[in-house]
């Protein structure tokens, strides 16, 4: 694949080189040099200078963790699922980089860029993608709009998805099944599902003839199930179609190795459990099925033959460079306290709230007990006789405890979103408020 590279100059991603070469020219060095020296090197540092925790039921050491985030005290942030709260290094990347832009304008454009340039291979290698498989976007919604429209497809030909799909996943193949004539067809996968073998045959047996693409979440936003990927891509594969996953929740929560997991395209926002800005995400397009790929955007640097390359998925034209460049120490922190051990943290944490909701009356999971089919995350459940809608508002306005829900498509479900900065004693007060109504 071709990349940005291939443009220096252009409005996209000049490179380093022409940047040095403008600085030269324009005040024999100083100018360049300036800028350089401007680059946001604290903020990465402080993500950087975070130890891993030696256990991961030492609540000490959490409590240190959560001093690197502004949550307000006051409040029991259970909905990450929405949205990630950012760490302090990465408000002060965004800030910092927005002084620069204001001190410098246009030419504080350039160390962003090299900012953007390395965050864009670090998400790579977060996602277990070669660096040309992986492109910056500016949410899973944007990733998705890519995908469904991306792949050839024919009038006639059929996309098998679930009925669980969010509505970013769903409104651009329905834009597509109206314009050009494809069919959407559902399966439905009950919440929670007996067995990966469940769900491999469940898909298997709704494919038809005309099934060219396969779309599904890696982990649903409702009930927060996970599905088995790497046997519904192999699957998908065995038979000629195309494996495209909606990973909007995983990253950040779950380890994520794309090569392994074997899809051919994997749209993810990076807001939410990677905790990097509001405004930042990914897409991958697996190597192998670039050729079938076709970007809707057209880039604003000059034409070339190579119209199908992926960077041009990327934004173009003037955007946020700071808020992207603030991937980076994003990225960083969690890898400084280690993406295994928020794994272990978050499962620690659904595993004890699981255990918890066993006390209340009238309550039936939708997630399910089983890791294998599990997010380790997300935690949703009815609670009888109640709509869940007004139950978030009993505990916003009786404890400011913040949740989501899950309603429609035959769900009434209370969504509790636990992350690593969450403790136990904010899910202990989560259930005494449930006590008391229930
Ligand atoms: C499964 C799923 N897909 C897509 C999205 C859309 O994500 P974004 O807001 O980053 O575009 C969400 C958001 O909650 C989601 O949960």
């Amino acid at each position: 694949m071709r990349t940005n590279e291939d443009h220096p100059g252009t409005d996209g991603y000049a490179d380093r080189r022409d940047f040095l070469k403008y600085g030269l020219v324009a005040a024999g060095g100083v100018a360049a040099s300036s800028l350089l020296a401007t680059e946001p090197a604290s903020a990465q540092a402080a993500a950087e200078g975070i130890s891993p925790p030696s256990s991961i039921d030492d609540e000490s050491y959490w409590k240190g963790i959560r001093t690197h985030f502004h949550i307000d005290p006051e409040v029991i942030y259970l909905n990450n699922g929405s949205l990630g709260v950012c760490p302090r290094p990465v408000t002060q990347a965004v800030y910092d980089g927005y002084v620069r832009m204001g001190t410098y304008g246009m030419e504080a454009r350039w160390p962003l860029q090299e900012q953007i340039r390395e965050a864009r291979k670090e998400c790579a290698a977060y996602l277990g993608a070669s660096e040309n498989e992986v492109v910056l976007t500016r949410n899973a919604t944007q990733g998705l709009m890519h995908i469904a429209n991306g792949i050839r497809m024919n009038r006639g030909d059929a996309v098998l998805m679930t009925t669980d799909e969010h509505i970013a996943g769903i409104n651009p193949w329905r834009r597509r099944a109206e314009r050009f004539g494809i069919d959407m067809h559902h399966v439905q996968i009950p919440s929670p599902p007996g067995s990966v073998d469940e769900v491999v045959a469940l898909f298997e047996e709704a494919i038809t003839p005309r099934t060219k693409v396969l779309f599904f979440c890696h982990i649903t936003r409702g009930p927060g199930l996970l599905y088995p990927v790497r046997e519904l891509s192999n699957m998908a594969r065995e038979r000629g179609i195309v494996s495209a996953v909606d990973g909007a929740q995983s990253p950040g929560m779950t380890p994520v190795d794309l090569h392994e997991m074997g899809c051919d395209l994997f749209a993810t926002s990076l807001h939410k459990w990677s905790l990097t800005p509001p405004g930042t995400g990914c897409l991958y397009v697996r190597e192998g099925f670039q050729d079938h790929f076709w970007p809707l955007s057209n880039g604003n640097g000059p034409w070339s033959d190579n119209e199908r390359a992926l960077w041009l998925v990327e934004p173009w034209g003037t955007h946020e460079y700071p808020i992207r460049a603030a991937i980076r120490p994003a990225l960083s922190f969690l890898h400084s306290i280690g993406l295994d051990n928020i794994y272990a943290r978050d499962r620690m944490l659904s595993d004890y709230l699981k255990e918890r909701l066993n006390e209340l009356p009238g309550i039936r999971l939708g997630t399910s007990r089983d890791h294998s089919l599990s997010s380790p995350g997300i935690t949703s459940f009815e609670v009888e006789g109640w709509d869940a809608q007004l139950l978030r508002g009993i505990l916003d306005g009786k404890a400011r405890v913040r949740v989501s829900t899950d309603q429609g498509r035959n769900h009434d479900m209370i969504r509790v979103s636990t992350h690593f900065y969450n403790t136990p004693a904010e899910i202990d007060k989560l259930i005494d408020v449930f006590k008391e109504i229930l």
